[in-house]
């Protein structure tokens, strides 16, 4: 019953909320969020451009956002590109608001579920640049199955990212490191970028940092910064 399947691989397996929300949090939610998030169509797709007032060149997608402050830098420091985040932690979702309120950003639209739903209804050749930073590593062997990194992922990525178009994947765990780097080499739509070490072990300039980044060099793990090409 290939549909029962399909449910079952999108069985999300992390958290959806945490400690209650303060009373400013949850104004965001209530006012801001309603405004951003995104609408899925119940058939057909949504041409992520028509999502943004400015009708944005580049579209960039944010897979797992965590608190938002990657997404909201960017977003800021790229005010011409058209900035979607997809996260389901309730409590990340209000962090991020709380940045869009504070910076005054219009650029930023939100999925505020399961990533995998909204690729779906991506069309083909849509997406400029795709961000999985620091994905859930599910690092016991039996819960591979969860990492955000699958064959069918990036199949679904390959098809919805232009040409050219780059996905930036950074991990500080081992396991995952070479997960992500064992798929994606053998995938034929991308290509690692990394020209030598010093290219996949510091986090380029554009590229700003996240609490999950900070979390890892403060336990002292070496996170690595990994991009590759869709070819
Ligand atoms: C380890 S955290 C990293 C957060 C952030 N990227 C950072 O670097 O700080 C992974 C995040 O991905 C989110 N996530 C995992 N799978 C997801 C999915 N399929 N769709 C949307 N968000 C997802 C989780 O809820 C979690 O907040």
């Amino acid at each position: 019953m290939p549909e029962a399947r399909c449910i079952e691989d999108r069985r999300f397996y992390g958290r959806r909320k945490g400690r209650p929300l303060r009373k400013g949090q949850q104004h965001h939610v209530d006012t801001l969020l309603p405004r951003l998030a995104i609408a899925l169509p119940a058939s057909g797709k949504v041409d992520p451009r028509s999502l943004f007032a400015h009708a944005p060149e580049h579209v960039w997608l944010e897979i797992g956002f965590g608190g938002g402050e990657h997404l909201a830098e960017q977003a800021r420091a790229h005010p011409e590109a058209g900035l979607i985040g997809c996260e389901v932690f309730l409590n990340g979702i209000a962090t991020l608001l709380a940045q869009v309120s504070a910076l005054g950003l219009s650029n930023v639209r939100i999925h505020p579920e399961d990533a995998r739903d909204l690729l779906d209804v991506l069309p083909d050749a849509s997406l400029d640049r795709v961000f999985l930073l620091f994905p859930d590593p599910w690092p016991k062997r039996r819960h591979a199955d969860r990492r955000f990194i699958q064959p069918a992922n990036l199949d679904l990525l390959a098809r919805l990212m232009k040409p050219g178009a780059e996905f930036r994947v950074a991990s500080d765990d081992p396991t995952y490191i070479g997960w992500a780097l064992a798929h994606l080499v053998r995938h034929p739509a991308f290509a690692w970028t990394a020209r030598g070490p010093g290219d996949w072990r510091a986090r380029p300039a554009d590229w700003p940092a996240t609490r999950y980044e900070s979390k890892a060099l403060r336990e002292g793990r070496q996170p690595v910064f990994m991009r590759f090409a869709r070819v």
